[in-house]
């Protein structure tokens, strides 16, 4: 019931200025009183705290001497290489990324102004305070001013669902460029160094699941290849940390898979396999470097 009458609210807060974006919301969020009858909010990028003025958050941030999430930085991306023959004539390339670990039990208010910036662009998420069960996972682009946070994905420290990922958001200003991707890869990451599978807590939103299906597709395909061998759906999942039914889904969605007798067969010729890895070429990747990530999975 609550959930419903929180679905059919109607758009509050129309735009924020979080760093130098400007940022057009998408969604209803529940910010307290009297911050949410305002037409604009003007938040603060490294504490995510939240002003109705413009002079306010600008005192804020003459005394905020926060420039990162406050967490752990448990990952952060490899220098580009000095003599990099890309970088020559200007090509365009990653800047430096960084992923903070934020407890939600420790960083209380934070994850909580974090749920309320998510919410406006998330449709049907309805945490926002109750934050202590949860880890976040905070990714930023560094620059000479700080930690400039673009995305996130929230974590349960314990799923009974055996879920890896609760909600993902990629802020509008860095969407489409891997980032999202990259959160993905990110939380099976984490998951296969826990020595498990994982999936993402249903329901998935459009660009959720259309994300998803092309991170499933891209791993699995990546993992047919590698192993000429045949595999089993299990081997796939153990490999991937991608659990068992969303691999039969992917493989079904791309008529790699036949049923005999009851089993899953797996019918996968390598020009079908060539042909997706063509496809999947032009896609936005952002490599994780697993030396770089420094994490131990909650106790
Ligand atoms: N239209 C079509 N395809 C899209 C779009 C779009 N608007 N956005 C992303 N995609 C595709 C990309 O093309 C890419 O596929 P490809 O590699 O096969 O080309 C794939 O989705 C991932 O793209 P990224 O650039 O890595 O993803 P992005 O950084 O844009 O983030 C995300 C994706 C996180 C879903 C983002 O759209 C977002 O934050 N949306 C709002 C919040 C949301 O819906 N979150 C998911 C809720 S479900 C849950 O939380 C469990």
């Amino acid at each position: 019931e609550k959930e419903h009458q929180e679905k059919t609210k109607v758009k509050n807060i129309q735009s924020v200025e979080l760093g130098k974006h400007e940022l057009d919301t998408w969604y209803y969020s529940p910010y307290p009183e009297p911050h949410a009858s305002c037409n604009k909010l003007y938040i603060c990028e490294y504490t995510l705290k939240y002003f109705r003025k413009k002079k306010t958050l600008l005192r804020h941030l003459a005394k905020c001497t926060l420039r990162h999430p406050p967490g752990d930085e448990i990952y952060r991306s490899p220098p580009a290489p000095a003599n990099d023959p890309s970088l020559v004539g200007g090509a365009i390339t990653n800047p430096p990324i960084s992923m903070f670990e934020v407890d939600g039990k420790k960083g209380k208010v934070y994850c909580q102004n974090l749920c309320l910036l998510s919410k406006l662009f998330l449709d049907h998420k309805t945490l926002y305070y109750d934050v202590d069960p949860f880890l976040f996972y905070i990714m930023c682009e560094k620059d000479a001013q700080g930690y400039h946070i673009v995305g996130y994905f929230s974590k349960e420290k314990a799923s009974a669902e055996g879920n890896n990922l609760a909600c993902i958001l990629t802020l509008p200003p860095y969407q489409r460029k891997g980032y999202g991707r990259f959160l993905i890869a990110f939380s099976y990451e984490l998951s296969k160094k826990e020595g498990r599978v994982g999936s993402p807590e249903r329901p998935l939103s459009d660009l959720g699941a259309v994300s998803y299906r092309s991170y499933w597709t891209r791993e699995i395909l990546e993992v047919l290849r590698e192993h000429k061998a045949s595999l089993s759906i299990k081997d796939i999942s153990d490999k991937t940390a991608i659990r068992t039914d969303d691999v039969v889904k992917t493989l079904e969605s791309l008529s790699l898979i036949k049923y005999w007798k009851g089993d899953h067969i797996i019918s996968v010729t390598q020009k079908i396999v060539e042909d997706h890895c063509k496809t999947i070429a032009n896609q936005k990747n952002i490599e994780i470097d697993l030396n770089r990530l420094h994490w131990t999975p909650y106790r």
